[in-house]
């Protein structure tokens, strides 16, 4: 009998995005898709050498799943009250981190306890959404947002539905709306998932008063918020708003966050702060035995030497040159036929093409030319995303961006009646 390997797929699998998006119809010369790191920002003398000496230090302990220590006089490892590690990770990098986000977001008493590290922050999304979300409740999120969050909580068969956003972000009109019709519905609301500072895919900043009344709304309907910090770190000018983790007094924001965005993704570290019996529910529902202990110990070292800091200042310094590259040139080459607000942090504009620009037709000419963005419809869907688009600055050299736009606006003006 041959084997059908597409009969034995699950429904969750099978109801899932495809994996691969279809191929871009040219070869692409000016990726604007994803939102990565520069690469020219990662700090490669830095962690070559920590790497090393946690090698050298630490030799084989580096490498286990939980921290070990070794006592030489009595030749023996030192097992640490340490299995707690396989759930909440590296001790040591979780009191790092406390300090780091107590002081960079001002929130007194946070401890490693408050914290769980994991595969990136998308994990830890995952995790919250297991550990909060029964079938069938509600979650909302906002119009525009993380696909991938949303798949955790289409896979969690959670009620989701979306609340608007405008320039200033998640419109507390329409927060309150969507939970008036969970009630009406019978859904019991659970979670709100946001993205308030450089919001994904628009990079607007929600301002500290609406913050405040999405967190007064959030206590009145009792739900927990899940506020996604990634690109928060990610400032170019204006003034920092403070973080809903600052401004919550009672304990129901719980922050995804991580390195991958102002540091490097590939050391997949990430986390979610939360008060500790909610960091005990992710836990219980976390199998993968924790993060890497060595790039947990390097992430210490780098954190302890005073790197942190430095780094995301220089880093923002060459996001602010890109952002700018990129804002002067789509004003150059697509003039009116594009609007957009020029962002203070993040790593993308978001585009609006004007409606007499045959946009089918634009984007296109635009692929032929190599250039590769993210459409609206991706983050929208179909109709509502029709004539938007994600440009990341972020990873392409300089001198593409400048390029890649002006292809880009070509293809626009030729297509514009
Ligand atoms: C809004 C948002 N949240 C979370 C992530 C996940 O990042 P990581 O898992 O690398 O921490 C991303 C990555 O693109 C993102 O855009």
């Amino acid at each position: 009998m041959t084997f059908d390997p597409t009969t034995k797929v699950s429904e969750l699998a099978a109801g899932g995005p495809a994996l691969f998006f279809p191929d871009p119809p040219a070869p692409v010369t000016f990726n604007f898709d994803q939102g990565l790191a520069a690469e020219e920002t990662f700090p490669l003398e830095d962690f070559k050498t920590l790497m090393s000496d946690v090698i050298d230090r630490d030799g084989g302990l580096a490498l286990e799943y939980i921290s070990m220590d070794y006592d030489r006089d009595a030749d023996q490892i030192t097992y640490l009250p340490t299995y707690i590690e396989l759930m909440l990770g590296n001790t040591a990098l979780r009191e790092e981190v406390a300090t780091w986000i107590g002081e960079s977001q001002g929130v007194s008493g946070l401890t490693a306890d408050n914290f769980i590290l994991c595969s990136g922050s998308v994990q830890a999304i995952a995790l919250a959404v297991n550990a909060l979300v029964n079938p069938g409740e509600g979650v909302l999120v906002e119009k525009a947002t993380f696909p991938y969050a949303m798949r955790f909580m289409h896979m969690r068969d959670a009620d989701v539905r979306t609340v608007d956003i405008d320039e200033h972000g998640l419109d507390p009109a329409s927060l309150r709306a969507r939970l008036e019709e969970f009630k009406r519905d019978g859904v019991v609301p659970k979670l709100l998932y946001v993205i308030p500072t450089f919001q994904l895919p628009t990079c607007v900043v929600m301002p500290e008063e609406r913050r405040r009344e999405v967190l007064a709304i959030a206590e009145e309907y009792d739900i927990v918020v899940l506020e996604d910090a990634i690109y928060s770190d990610l400032r170019y000018s204006g003034d920092p708003v403070p973080s809903l983790l600052s401004l919550d007094t009672s304990g129901r924001v719980i922050q995804s966050h991580g390195f991958s965005k102002v540091l490097a993704p590939a050391l997949r570290i990430g986390w979610i702060a939360a008060s500790t019996p909610l960091i005990n529910a992710l836990a219980s529902v976390r199998q993968d035995l924790g993060v890497s202990q060595w790039m947990c110990r390097m992430m210490v070292d780098f954190m302890q030497q005073g790197k942190l800091d430095p780094h995301i200042e220089k880093a923002n310094a060459v996001y602010r040159r890109k952002r700018d590259i990129a804002v002067a040139a789509v004003r150059e080459h697509c003039g009116d036929l594009v609007s957009f607000d020029v962002p203070d942090g993040g790593f993308y504009l978001w585009l609006q093409i004007a409606e007499n620009v045959d946009w089918e037709k634009a984007q296109h000419e635009a692929a032929m030319a190599g250039v590769f963005c993210r459409p609206g419809e991706k983050f929208l869907g179909e109709d509502a995303g029709r004539g938007y688009l994600r440009l990341a600055y972020s990873h392409a050299p300089d001198h593409e961006i400048a390029r890649g736009i002006k292809a880009l606006g070509e293809a626009i003006v030729a297509n514009a009646h």
